[in-house]
């Protein structure tokens, strides 16, 4: 029998954890903000409770190390929000974990099983998208993360050292002991309610491009400066955010999207023309040479407005996260826990949302479960989720992670 999840307890602690940083029915809970650092402190707390030995690393990861020997399964997700985020994004996965770790521990057959459990430090990018699980993979050097700023220019050194983290060394994956990652997350997109279905396998997770650009042109006059004399800033960027939306429309395929998420017109004044405007531009793909395809487009659009002026115009990538496949006997056997707690609702799919799961892939076998959003609904205060799917989606990652460690544990 699989091990048993407690419901009133899991959904205790979900509602617990929304309480810091709750806003309306959503929540604030940016990385390293007090209220982050006081949930981190609360789950530690939880996760010691729980048999665990639990800390806080040194980029703000909270890590629940069981202390059973062999072959583990790591299991995470994160506790940051969005600048205004829903309730359940990374937090249903980190509560899970947490609930699956109790649930194994009073399950006499599985109490020997080492599941280690993690909320990774800024999945959502406030300073640097997952660099929690980057640092604890190593797939990002610990100076490129420390120097990573947030829009105020602190950086991931100082926001440590305001945390009382600056002394403690970052926790690592260790390669003999970790044999696998999942991660549970609600959908936040609309596929699994429109097919009816109340659980998704993830196949693969999709690749991000960022990009910034910077308008540079002349602050002045609004109603001195002639038309034919303005070097207009936000004028520029209107107008190639206009070409870059067509040229990007030509080239989509099926699951491409962009998103121009941020547009600043600096100083921001009605009788003052723009000297300076900054616009975000994001891409996602999980194929990168579509990714490619669609950067180079922008490369070119980019180059061309600045030759033509008035304004300047210049191009960074600000962030990029890898498309990733997930691991198909993981998925296998997700799909199969799935089958056991309710046969025939559920359905393999992409994800079109960036995941820790997708740098933890590059290092070890990994895969995802999600359970429904209501309305497709998230990155937004409105953002839920059934409660009978969030108690089915524990039940079948318990019984998941129970039948991943055996395996890994077979002599
Ligand atoms: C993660 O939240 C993403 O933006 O996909
Ligand atoms: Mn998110
Ligand atoms: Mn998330």
């Amino acid at each position: 029998m699989a091990p048993q999840i407690d419901p009133d307890r899991l959904l205790g602690d979900l509602k617990t954890l929304r309480s810091f940083g709750a806003c309306g029915t959503g929540v604030v809970r940016r990385s390293f903000s007090e209220a982050d650092m006081a949930a981190r402190r609360w789950l530690a707390g939880r996760m010691a409770e729980a048999g665990l030995a639990a800390r806080i690393d040194g980029v703000g990861n909270v890590i629940g190390r069981s202390p059973n020997a062999g072959r583990a399964l790591l299991m995470g997700s994160h506790t940051d929000t969005q600048p205004r985020g829903g309730w359940l994004d990374g937090a249903l996965g980190v509560i899970y974990a947490l609930e699956v770790a109790r649930a194994l521990a009073e399950d006499p057959a599985s109490a020997r099983l080492p599941l280690d459990i993690a909320s990774w430090m800024d999945e959502e990018g406030s300073y640097l998208g997952c660099l929690g699980s980057a640092s604890f993979t190593e797939t990002l050097d610990d100076d490129t993360i420390r120097a990573a700023t947030d829009r105020d220019g602190r950086s991931v050194a100082e926001a440590l050292a305001a945390a009382g983290l600056a002394g403690e060394a970052p926790a690592r994956l260790e390669p003999a002991r970790h044999g696998a990652y999942l991660e549970a997350h609600i959908e936040q997109g609309p596929l699994l309610e429109a097919e009816g279905k109340r659980l998704g396998v993830v196949t693969s997770i999709v690749g991000v491009r960022t990009f910034a650009l910077t308008f540079s042109g002349q602050q002045n006059h609004a109603g001195t400066t002639p038309m034919a004399l303005r070097r207009d800033a936000g004028d520029a960027l209107l107008v190639l955010a206009g070409e870059l939306r067509a040229a990007l429309r030509g080239l989509l395929a099926e699951r491409t999207v962009f998103t121009i998420g941020r547009v600043v017109f600096d100083p921001g004044a009605e009788s003052i023309i723009p000297g300076r405007a900054e616009m975000s531009l994001q891409i996602r793909d999980a194929d990168e040479a579509q990714l490619d395809r669609m950067a180079a487009a922008v490369q070119d659009l980019v180059e061309a407005a600045d030759a033509t002026g008035p304004v300047r115009v210049a191009l960074s990538e600000s962030s990029g996260l890898e498309s990733a496949a997930m691991d198909p006997g993981l998925q296998d056997h997700l799909a199969a826990a799935a089958e056991r707690h309710a046969p025939g609702d559920w359905m393999r799919m992409p994800s079109g949302a960036a995941h820790d799961a997708q740098i933890f892939a590059r290092r070890l076998p990994s895969a995802m479960l999600f359970v429904p959003s209501i309305g497709g609904i998230s990155h937004d205060f409105a953002e839920d989720t059934a409660e009978a799917d969030i108690v089915l989606g524990c039940r079948v990652l318990a019984d998941a992670a129970a039948r991943v460690l055996e395996e890994l544990n077979r002599a």
